[in-house]
């Protein structure tokens, strides 16, 4: 049996054990997935600890995304976002991806968004900076809008083509852009949005990072316009596919995994 596992901390609730054992039950895959709370300042030794006892693949959440970059090779994108979620111990020495800026790009092309021109990335911390990346990499021109408008400018001088602004700024970036991801955590268990509801458009599809309330205050403003709306559970769910994909090699069955995840929001 293959063990594949989660470190973070808080992980009790964490809906990655049953989205990646539905699939491992339509595969006939015989593996369990379980979720770890090492000590702050361990997870190095928890990736080590995870490597000696044989473990498939470990996903990583806050607050230890950063920290195992010290125990871990990482691939290009995750060295230059400077953060890890996903462990492959395949190789010699454990390998670090970032399937958080994969699962955004993922979730958008699932419905249809084309990414080519402009995004708008509201919020610079770690999801932020992770979709800022993912979006740059497709090609797109990236504009991030923060609150703390240094962190913006700091964050784009790191992505390439990307550009930095404070959240007034919104209005004007909004009215040329194709594609909007919230990637604060306003809107999460209230019911806030973090853009102007004039600033929104029926040309956008709008991809919202928080996945509690599914519905959020910016997905139903946007939607009333006539915008293309992608709930963060869709997020979520395409981080997990693609470190899913990564370790097993085979195509993830999406749906099952998506049901797995809503059937527990
Ligand atoms: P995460 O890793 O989930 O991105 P984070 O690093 O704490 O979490 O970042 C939270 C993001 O939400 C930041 O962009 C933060 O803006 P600041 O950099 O100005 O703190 C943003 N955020 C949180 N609360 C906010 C609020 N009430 N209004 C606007 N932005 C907010």
């Amino acid at each position: 049996m293959d063990v594949y596992g989660l470190i973070g901390n808080p992980v009790e609730h964490s809906l990655s054990p049953p989205m990646h054992e539905a699939a491992y039950d339509e595969l006939g895959i015989d593996a369990r997935y379980v979720t770890f709370e090492p000590a702050e300042g361990a997870a190095g030794e928890a990736v080590d600890a995870a490597a000696t006892l044989g473990l498939a693949g470990l996903n990583v959440t806050i607050p230890f995304k950063q920290a195992v970059l010290e125990a871990v090779e990482p691939d290009d994108l995750a060295a230059r976002i400077g953060a890890v979620n996903t462990i492959d111990f395949s190789g010699d020495r454990p390998t670090g991806h970032n399937t958080d800026a994969i699962g955004a790009v993922r979730a958008l092309e699932a419905h249809d968004v084309d990414l080519e021109r402009d995004a708008v990335v509201v919020g610079a911390g770690g999801a932020g900076r992770a979709v800022a990346f993912g979006l740059a990499t497709e090609g797109m021109d990236v504009a991030i809008a923060n609150r703390t408008v240094q962190k913006a400018h700091d964050l784009a001088a790191d992505v390439p083509g990307a550009s930095g602004h404070g959240l007034d700024a919104l209005p004007e970036l909004l009215s040329g852009a194709d594609v909007l991801v919230n990637a604060t955590s306003v809107g999460m268990d209230e019911d806030r949005s973090p853009v102007p509801t004039d600033a929104l458009h029926g040309n956008l599809a709008v991809l919202d990072a928080v996945y509690s309330p599914i519905q959020t205050r910016l997905l139903r403003e946007a939607a009333e316009t006539g915008a293309t709306t992608v709930d963060g559970a869709w997020m979520l769910l395409f981080q997990g596919v693609e470190a899913f994909e990564r370790w097993t090699g085979r195509d993830a069955p999406v749906d099952v995994m998506n049901r797995a995840l809503r059937g527990r929001l």
